[in-house]
């Protein structure tokens, strides 16, 4: 299920569920699956805006479908390895239904372009990120019989115009694309090539996906963008911005993702600071602990730059949340490195981090300056070490919850129990409570007391409602 969790790990693979298209009867019917990051996940529901413009059906079921439309990522070998093995499964569908058209969006198709006609024969159409617009006519072409590819990427391109479908939406909860393509060039990451040059989305037209939201019944807006403290559109900053959707729908809870700590400006925590409904929760990925590693990682800010923003978020907001990036095992990496990773993980006390071990990747700036150096061993025991850690400090956080009381926004009935609702408090921690009072429904706000919790969720009663 697609939540407000936006990390690529956290949605890797997900099959939309067809939304209400209550007195509409369509001739044909598209099927897509998204991987990656939260931003891809956004950009399935602009593609789904496009098709359904063009007299397509979304379908869940995959024998249904005329096209099969795969929106992938490229982040680390194995996503791009889970996406090859998922085409071969499509096979057997082509075999049934011949004229059935089979299309790769996203990073996968920018970074392989027309090899990817070559590699996986059953693949027609080829469209990279910026490029969902000549969909259309990149189908219709695969209709006749003619393969096609359009990966070009666009300074402009914001698809600001289009409504996204919600697809797989729990009404609670939706993403806000701010922006696209990213200018940093951290040199193991992929995206600069695979997104493009970073562009800022028209503020008006922000404002207004989210004031429709809430019209819908939204109750919360997730910011997304590479690196959301370099919006800048006209002379609108991210702290203007974030400020704008805070007023603008004063009850409606604020998230943004991802923060870069070279960026993260004064100004968006106090932003953060005089508003209610943004969440005190800050995505701040570090990758590494070491300054040296940082250095050839090209993140551009030292151990002790990263430390001390932490410092003023803590300052600023004692109670913040803050969550993180880590990777184990990048080019040269010693073991005091590591160590050093290991001391900053435990100096911030993240509430929650995503792991990784350093996957090389074609055409990236590591990839062409630096050997690939570590040990896949190596790798892999340095990220257990991380990983261990990481939960060490997420249950002693989760634990020193216990007995406090929480704002939680209520987004599903839990998946273990039908008589527990699921939630999460502004430090984006899931709480699970039961369902004593049944006038209760996804979307109310209520105020639930922590009586327990383990390493991934807290669980408490409510204590009130609003
Ligand atoms: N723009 C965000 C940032 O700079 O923090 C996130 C970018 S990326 C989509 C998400 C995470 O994947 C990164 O923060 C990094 O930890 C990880 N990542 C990126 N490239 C990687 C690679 N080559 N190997 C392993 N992990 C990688
Ligand atoms: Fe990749 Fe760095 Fe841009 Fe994040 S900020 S998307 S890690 S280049
Ligand atoms: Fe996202 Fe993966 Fe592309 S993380 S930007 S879908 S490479």
């Amino acid at each position: 299920m697609l939540t407000t969790t936006i990390h690529n790990e956290d949605l890797q693979g997900t099959a939309y569920q067809a939304p209400q298209q209550a007195n509409k009867i369509y001739t044909k019917y598209f099927y897509i699956e998204s991987y990656g990051c939260a931003m891809n996940f956004a950009d399935s529901e602009v593609v789904a805006s496009i098709l359904q413009q063009e007299g397509y059906g979304i379908t869940k079921h995959l024998p249904q479908a005329n096209l099969i439309l795969v929106n992938t990522c490229s982040i680390r070998e194995k996503a791009e390895q889970t996406v090859r093995k998922r085409l071969t499964e499509f096979k057997q569908y082509k075999r049934t239904n011949p004229s059935l058209i089979v299309g790769v969006l996203g990073c996968m198709a920018e970074r392989l372009k027309t090899q990817f006609l070559e590699e996986e024969k059953l693949v027609d159409i080829v469209v990279g990120p910026d490029a969902y617009r000549t969909l259309p006519s990149l189908i219709a072409d695969a209709d006749t019989g003619q393969k096609g590819v359009n990966v070009l990427l666009s300074r402009e391109e914001t698809y600001a115009d289009i409504t996204p479908i919600r697809l797989d939406s729990n009404g609670v909860s939706a993403f806000v694309s701010i922006m696209r393509g990213c200018n940093n060039m951290c040199s193991f990451c992929v995206v600069p090539f695979t997104r493009g040059r970073e562009r800022s989305r028209p503020t008006s037209s922000i404002i207004t996906e989210c004031n429709q939201l809430y019209l819908q019944g939204y109750k919360e807006v997730t910011l997304l963008g590479q690196n959301v403290d370099s919006y800048n559109y006209d002379t609108t900053n991210f702290a203007q911005l974030l400020q704008l959707v805070a007023e603008s729908n004063p009850k409606m809870r604020v998230r943004f993702s991802t923060s870069h700590p070279k960026d993260i400006t004064d100004a968006v925590l106090e932003t953060m600071v005089k508003h209610k409904n943004i969440c005190k929760h800050i995505h701040l990925p570090v990758q590494s602990g070491s300054s040296r590693v940082l250095q050839l990682m090209n993140r551009t800010y030292t151990r002790e730059w990263y430390l001390q923003r932490v410092q003023k978020i803590k300052e600023l907001m004692p109670n913040c949340a803050i969550t993180g990036d880590v990777i184990a095992g990048f080019c040269t990496e010693t073991e005091s490195d590591h160590t050093e990773t290991l001391t900053l993980m435990q100096q911030v006390g993240y509430e929650m981090s995503y792991m990784y071990y350093y996957s090389e990747r074609p055409g990236t700036l590591a990839q062409r300056q630096y050997a690939d150096d570590v040990a896949l061993e190596i790798k892999k025991r340095r990220l257990q070490e991380i990983v261990d850690l990481q939960g060490l400090l997420s249950t002693k956080s989760n634990m020193a919850d216990v007995g406090k009381t929480f704002e939680v926004l209520i987004d599903s009935t839990s998946k273990k129990s039908d008589l527990q609702w699921a939630g999460r408090n502004e430090h984006n921690k899931v709480i699970i409570f039961d369902k004593s009072d049944n006038k209760l429904i996804k979307g109310n706000l209520v105020k639930v007391l922590v009586t327990r919790a383990n390493r991934a969720t807290l669980f408490g009663s409510i204590i009130d409602s609003y």
